[in-house]
């Protein structure tokens, strides 16, 4: 984990208000593992004066002849703009100095090769599944189902399509895809595929929904959270999560940013619905 002055490579906006960001990154492709996210700073701008959480979608290189930079390595967000972070990013263009420390935090475990994959992606969730699709591919079959609002909120799908998965789109108004929620047709994938593990990132009720699926089909689920984080190195303690086993007289949180932000479902207390100790706080 280091802090890296650099610069945006490219920002496009990919689907009415989400943008993807190209960031040039030496030493991410050793350094990173799937799910991990970077704390991401604009460089010279006060407000906001925190740096903002995003996962990395993808660690790439450029073509060799491209420039005459030095260093060749660049990661990708996908970011949907919500508040005062994200609307100075969307102005950001080729060459805008940025901030990033990382990568942070606790990644997927790819597991063994046997089994089915299901990944389950709700809206921006689907950022941290693309690299570890891109893993899990090289040796196990892998399904990606992709929930949203509307047609608006399926990003990269065709992406994960190339990389060899099998991909099903659902969304609530039926805009694209199968009308209704995602977590109907993960009960109709666990139904085919009994031995299958999950992997889910999304908003919480749909974490929360996924994770009651899977204890009852007794399959293996992780998920990577959000939580608000002002620091993403656990010093601040913005982020924290009840763990297994939690009771007001045995307290037991975990720091989402270093323990997480993928946690193996058993090591979470889901017996409360609001597992998240998130307060509204963001803007600062
Ligand atoms: C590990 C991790 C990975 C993330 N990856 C991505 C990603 O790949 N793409 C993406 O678009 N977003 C991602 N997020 C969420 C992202 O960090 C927030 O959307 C961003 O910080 C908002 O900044 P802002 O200044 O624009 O909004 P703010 O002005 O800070 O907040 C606007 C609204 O968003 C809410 N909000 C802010 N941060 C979060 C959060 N972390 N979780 C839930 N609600 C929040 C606030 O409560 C407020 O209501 C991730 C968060 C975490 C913890
Ligand atoms: S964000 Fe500060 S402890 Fe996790």
């Amino acid at each position: 984990m280091k802090n890296l002055k650099t610069i945006v490579l490219s920002n496009q906006e990919i689907s009415p208000g989400y943008f993807r960001m190209k960031i040039l990154a030496p030493g991410y492709s050793n350094a990173s593992h799937p799910g991990q996210f970077v704390m991401f700073r604009v460089q010279r701008s006060l407000p906001p004066l925190l740096r903002r959480p995003f996962g990395i979608f993808r660690v790439g290189f450029m073509p060799a002849d491209c420039d005459n930079m030095a260093a060749k390595e660049f990661i990708e967000i996908i970011y949907k703009v919500v508040g005062s972070g994200t609307e100075i990013m969307q102005g950001l263009h080729q060459g805008d100095p940025v901030e990033l420390l990382g990568p942070l935090g606790t990644g997927f475990d790819c597991g063994d090769a046997a089994g089915e994959k299901i990944l389950v992606g709700g809206g921006i969730g689907l950022v941290p599944l693309y690299s570890l699709a891109e893993q899990l591919v090289q040796t196990s079959r892998v399904r990606l189902l992709m929930g949203g609002r509307t047609r608006d909120d399926i990003i990269t799908v065709t992406e994960f399509e190339r990389l060899g998965v099998e991909t099903y789109v659902s969304t609530e108004d039926g805009s694209l895809g199968e009308e209704g929620l995602v977590t109907r047709v993960l009960e109709r994938k666990l139904d085919k595929y009994p031995d299958a593990s999950v992997f889910a990132c999304g908003p919480m009720p749909m974490i929360e929904a996924v994770q009651k699926i899977c204890l009852r089909y007794e399959v293996p689920l992780q998920v990577s959270l959000e939580a608000l984080m002002a620091c993403g190195v656990g010093a601040c303690l913005s982020c924290v999560v009840k763990g297994e086993g939690h009771s007001e007289s045995e307290p037991h949180y975990l720091c989402t940013c270093t323990s997480g932000p993928v946690f193996a479902a058993e090591k979470l207390d889901w017996t409360h619905s609001e597992i998240k100790m998130v307060k509204n706080g963001g803007g600062k």
